[in-house]
């Protein structure tokens, strides 16, 4: 090969390396509108929230304070629910129901799902928290 050719092959290879790389980390960011979680997990979600959240937190209490967490990730909100709630007995579930609970917050507030599951280990830290 000649060096011009090689430096031809090395500039095509370096573009479509950096268009993968572009497109793939764009394509992580989402916002709480691009239905980040199932119908499955609000389902699942419901009973664990009514046994383990209800009695303290009714729907208006999400509505009140939203805009606290607005730009910021979901996963930081993740982290405050495991961390910090049921305010009783802190850290007491597991983390799918967790999950699903707050699936199931999304939901009531006006989200919508879609087919990605929300999983603390795939990207919540790359959900931006937005008004519904
Ligand atoms: C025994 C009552 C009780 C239960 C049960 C409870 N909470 Fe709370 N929660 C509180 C109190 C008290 C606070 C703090 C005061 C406030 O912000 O109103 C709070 C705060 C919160 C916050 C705001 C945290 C922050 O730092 O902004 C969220 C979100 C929340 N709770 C979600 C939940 C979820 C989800 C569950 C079920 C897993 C739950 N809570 C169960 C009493 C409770």
């Amino acid at each position: 090969m000649k060096r011009t050719e090689i430096v031809l092959v090395l500039t095509v290879f370096l573009s479509i390396c950096f268009t993968t790389f572009a497109s793939a980390s764009y394509a992580q960011q989402r916002t709480l509108l691009d239905g980040v979680y199932t119908d499955a997990q609000v389902t699942a979600g419901e009973d664990v929230y009514e046994s383990s959240c209800n009695a303290c937190h009714d729907l208006k209490f999400y509505r009140d304070m939203w805009k606290v967490w607005v730009d910021k990730p979901l996963m930081n909100f993740w982290y405050t629910i495991v961390a910090e709630m049921p305010s009783d007995n802190p850290g007491s579930l597991m983390d799918t129901e967790y999950t699903n609970i707050l699936a199931n917050i999304l939901s009531e507030m006006g989200f919508p799902s879609g087919d990605t599951e929300l999983d603390p280990n795939k990207g919540m830290d790359q959900i931006t928290i937005v008004m519904p």
